[in-house]
C-alpha cells in the first residue's frame, strides 16, 4: 500500500494496520512479533498479566522483533463496594462448576497487581506505544508515560469520551465502534447509549479531536480499511480478523467458532466479567444474562474472578459452551491463516478497493 500519513511516519509502519490488544491470551508474542515485522504494529495485551508475565511477554516480542510495538492496559478503576448479591451470583454460576468437575465457588477477590505497578513494568519493557481503555489516566501517569517517550492511545465510544481524552493528553485515539469484538470501552454514561457504529463513530470523532483516529470495530479486511481511511482514520485497529490466525492463543475450538458464525451470532453480556462486552452467544452467556439472573451478576472485575475457573476449565476441555467467545460482528468475513499471509492479504485488498474507487472498474 503506497499510503503514508503523519501516525505512519510517527510510529514508523509501513501500513495503516494495527492488531488489537487481546488480553486473555489471543495475543501471543509470536502474533505480535510477526504483525509488527511486516511494517504493522502489534499488541500485547497486559491487563491481566503481573509485572514479571510484562516483562517476559515484551522479551519474547523482542527477540523477535525489533520493529515497534504496543502494550495495553484496562485504566484503574475505582475499587467496587462489597456486592449485597455475593451469595446469589456464586450460586447462580455453581451449576456450571459442577457440570466441570469444580468445587462450589470461592467469594471472590479483587486480585492481581496495581495499575501503577503494571504501568512500571510497561516503561522498562522496551514498547514504543501504551493503550488503554475503560478510561482516563491520571495526570502523573501521563507524565510519566510521556517522560519515556511512549506514545500514549486511549478508547472512546464516543466523541465526548475522545474529547475528554485529547485533553488528558493522549496522542491518539481509538474510535470503537459498537461492532467491536471484546469489552466496550465507554467510561462516559451509559454503555447502551454509546453503542454507536464505526461508520457513524469516526467521521463524527475526526471532526471532534485534531489527534490521530484508529477506527476499530467490525473491520476484518481491505474493504474495511479502505473505508476508515476515507472517513479520515489515520489506521485501523482490528481484533477479531487477527484471532483466527495460526499465531493467535486462543483454542482450536474458539476459532472454529468464529469461522462459523454469522453477522447476527454476537450480542453484549455482562455474565463473564460485569462489564459489557461483546461475544458469540453461548449457553453461559443465555442462561446468566437471563431476565431473572441479571441482578446476579457481580460488578467488574468480581464477576471476571468468579467465572475464571469455569473458563479456565471450559479452555482446557474444548467446552465453547462455557468461554467467554469476544468477537466483533464481522464474523463472516474471518479467514484461516498466518498472520503474515493475513496482512499481506489486508494490503493487497485494500490497494484493490482504493484502485477501484479511483477508476470506477471492480
Ligand atoms: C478477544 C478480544 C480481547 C480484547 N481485549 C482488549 C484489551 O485487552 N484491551 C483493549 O483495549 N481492547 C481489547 N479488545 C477490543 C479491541 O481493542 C478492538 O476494539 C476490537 O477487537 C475491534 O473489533 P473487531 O474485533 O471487530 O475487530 C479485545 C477484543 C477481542 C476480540
Amino acid at each position: 500500500m503506497k499510503f503514508l500519513n503523519n501516525f505512519m511516519q510517527q510510529l514508523t509502519l509501513d501500513h495503516p494496520i494495527i492488531q488489537a490488544p487481546m488480553a486473555g491470551g489471543g495475543d501471543t508474542p509470536e502474533l505480535v512479533a510477526t504483525v509488527c515485522s511486516t511494517g504493522a504494529l502489534g499488541f500485547l495485551g497486559a491487563a491481566y498479566l503481573t509485572p514479571s508475565q510484562i516483562i517476559d511477554a515484551s522479551r519474547a516480542v523482542r527477540a523477535r522483533t525489533s520493529r515497534p510495538f504496543g502494550i495495553n492496559l484496562f485504566a484503574p478503576l475505582p475499587e467496587p463496594p462489597i456486592p449485597d448479591n455475593l451469595q446469589m451470583a456464586m450460586e447462580q454460576v455453581a451449576p456450571f462448576y459442577e457440570v466441570l468437575g469444580l468445587p462450589f465457588p470461592e467469594v471472590p477477590r479483587i486480585q492481581g497487581p496495581s495499575f501503577d505497578q503494571q504501568l512500571s513494568a510497561i516503561i522498562e519493557s522496551g514498547a514504543s506505544v501504551f493503550s488503554f481503555t475503560f478510561g482516563t489516566l491520571s495526570p502523573q501517569s501521563v507524565e510519566i508515560i510521556k517522560k519515556h517517550g511512549l506514545f500514549l492511545v486511549g478508547t472512546a465510544t464516543t466523541v465526548e469520551e475522545a474529547v475528554v481524552l485529547q485533553d488528558t493528553g493522549v496522542d491518539a485515539v481509538v474510535a470503537q465502534g459498537s461492532e467491536a469484538g471484546g469489552h466496550r470501552g465507554t467510561f462516559l454514561g451509559d454503555v447502551e447509549k454509546s453503542m454507536v457504529g464505526t461508520i457513524a463513530l469516526v467521521p463524527q470523532i475526526v471532526d471532534a479531536v485534531s489527534v490521530p483516529v484508529i477506527a476499530s470495530g467490525g473491520i476484518m479486511d481491505g474493504r474495511g480499511i479502505a473505508a476508515a481511511l476515507a472517513l479520515g482514520a489515520s489506521a485501523v485497529q482490528m481484533g477479531t480478523a487477527f484471532l483466527t490466525c495460526d499465531e493467535a492463543g486462543v483454542s482450536e475450538a474458539y476459532k472454529v467458532k468464529i469461522l462459523t458464525a454469522l453477522e447476527q451470532d454476537t450480542r453484549l453480556t455482562e455474565a463473564f466479567s460485569g462489564r459489557f462486552a461483546r461475544g458469540i452467544v453461548n449457553e453461559f452467556m443465555t442462561a446468566i444474562d437471563c431476565a431473572s439472573a441479571t441482578k446476579a451478576i457481580l460488578p467488574f472485575p468480581l464477576q471476571n474472578t468468579l467465572t475464571r475457573p469455569i473458563r479456565q476449565a471450559a479452555a482446557k476441555r474444548g467446552r465453547t459452551e462455557y468461554l467467554s467467545l469476544w468477537a466483533g460482528q464481522g464474523t463472516r468475513m474471518s479467514r484461516r491463516q498466518s498472520a503474515k499471509a493475513l496482512i499481506e492479504k489486508l494490503v493487497r485488498e485494500t490497494d484493490a478497493t482504493l484502485h477501484h474507487l479511483k477508476s470506477g472498474v471492480r
